[in-house]
């Protein structure tokens, strides 16, 4: 007996943007879970930003991903078949195989990058792609380890309508901040205001990115939580007062450049407002989990706390999926439904 999976993969390193050219469907036929193995249906998958930078072609701090081999990236989906004795048929697990409908797989194999059993009864099964998942633990370490946000502080937040800006907005504003919101659309922003961001700018129509953080924030930013880059970092860097922090998550502006862009020109403002600019990665980060997940519950209980998602059904439509990261076509996290 096999089982049919149909998979997404590369079938080209984009330049540039990606395009769908880059993308290309496979099928291929999977065994049933021998001794050892479990055999997963996939129900959700995740496209991440990340993801470009294992398109590339060239071994970063993670390997590329190979052409004409299915994809990786965080995928939520129940066991089929099982010959192990831990993991019943049923369960419902994460592992790091998304981008394919099913697969077979040894324990080990998963459990070396990120196998977890799910409770999917209080929490729907796709919030552990994104708010209860890395996204949402990036928005959290982010916050407060990187940033030090501190209860009462004006917080500025960039891509602040997507999986991980969304949530730090939120975490921010039931911890009492004021918080400022930037994002694409009257739409995003509409969003964003409805579930408590104080202003929400849309950069695209706004004109003076400076003058209009200004004009929300007349008392300046204590916390930055950088997305984007480019215009933004510069606009950001205006604004920030003395001993502001800026958590530097992402620059997506950048991801899909094919030559080095110029800076922000006033990057010499971290000296006189004597600022801290720190980098981060979420897996430097996995100490905040516990802390992160005992606030989660209560905060989604009490809807402070919720995931806006777009979601594309298919595997066919995953590399649609991944193309709206960059063109913004998408409301917070972007998910794929499989089954
Ligand atoms: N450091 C870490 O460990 C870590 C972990 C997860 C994510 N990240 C980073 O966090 C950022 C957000 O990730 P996410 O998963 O939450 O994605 P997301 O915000 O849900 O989706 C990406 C959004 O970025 C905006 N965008 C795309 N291209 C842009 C451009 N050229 N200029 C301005 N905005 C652009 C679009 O929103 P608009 O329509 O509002 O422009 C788009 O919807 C990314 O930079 C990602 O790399 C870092």
């Amino acid at each position: 007996m096999t089982i049919t999976s149909r998979n997404m993969c590369l079938k080209q390193y984009p330049k540039g943007t990606p395009t769908s050219d880059d993308f290309l469907m496979t099928t291929t036929e999977i065994k049933p879970a021998g001794k050892g193995e479990i055999t997963v249906q996939n129900h959700w998958m995740s496209v991440d930003p990340y993801m470009r930078g294992r398109m590339t072609g060239i071994k970063t701090y993670i390997a590329p991903f190979e052409l004409g081999q299915p994809m990786e990236g965080g995928a939520v989906g129940q066991i089929t078949h099982s010959g192990h004795p831990d993991y019943k048929v049923g369960d419902w697990i994460m592992t790091m195989l998304g981008w394919r409908e099913t697969f077979t797989a040894p324990v080990d194999t998963l459990k070396k990058s990120m196998l977890q059993k799910l409770d999917v009864n209080m929490i729907p099964a796709q919030a552990f792609l994104g708010v209860a998942g890395m996204p949402g633990l990036t928005a959290y370490a982010g916050l407060y380890k990187v940033g030090e946000y501190k209860s009462g502080e004006t917080v500025l937040v960039s891509g602040a309508a997507g999986a991980v800006g969304s949530t730090v907005c939120q975490l921010a504003k039931a911890d009492g901040a004021t918080v400022i919101g930037l994002a694409g659309s009257d739409e995003k922003c509409k969003w964003l205001e409805s579930h408590g961001v104080d202003h929400a700018i849309n950069y695209k129509t706004a004109g003076n990115l400076t003058k209009a953080i200004k004009k929300a924030a007349p008392q300046g930013i204590d916390v930055y939580f950088e997305n984007v880059g480019g215009d933004m970092l510069e606009a950001a860097l205006n604004n920030m007062n003395m001993f502001g922090r800026i958590a530097a998550c992402g620059m997506i502006s950048q991801y899909n450049n094919e030559a080095p862009t110029p800076g922000p020109n006033n990057l010499v403002m971290i000296i006189g407002k004597s600022l801290k600019l720190q980098g981060f990665i979420v897996s430097n980060h996995q100490d905040c989990a516990p802390e992160y997940f005992s606030k989660l519950g209560p905060l989604m209980a009490s809807g402070k706390l919720v995931q806006q998602e777009t979601i594309l059904e298919g595997i066919e439509n995953a590399g649609e999926a991944f193309m709206r990261l960059f063109d913004g076509n998408k409301q917070g996290k972007m998910l794929v439904k499989l089954t």
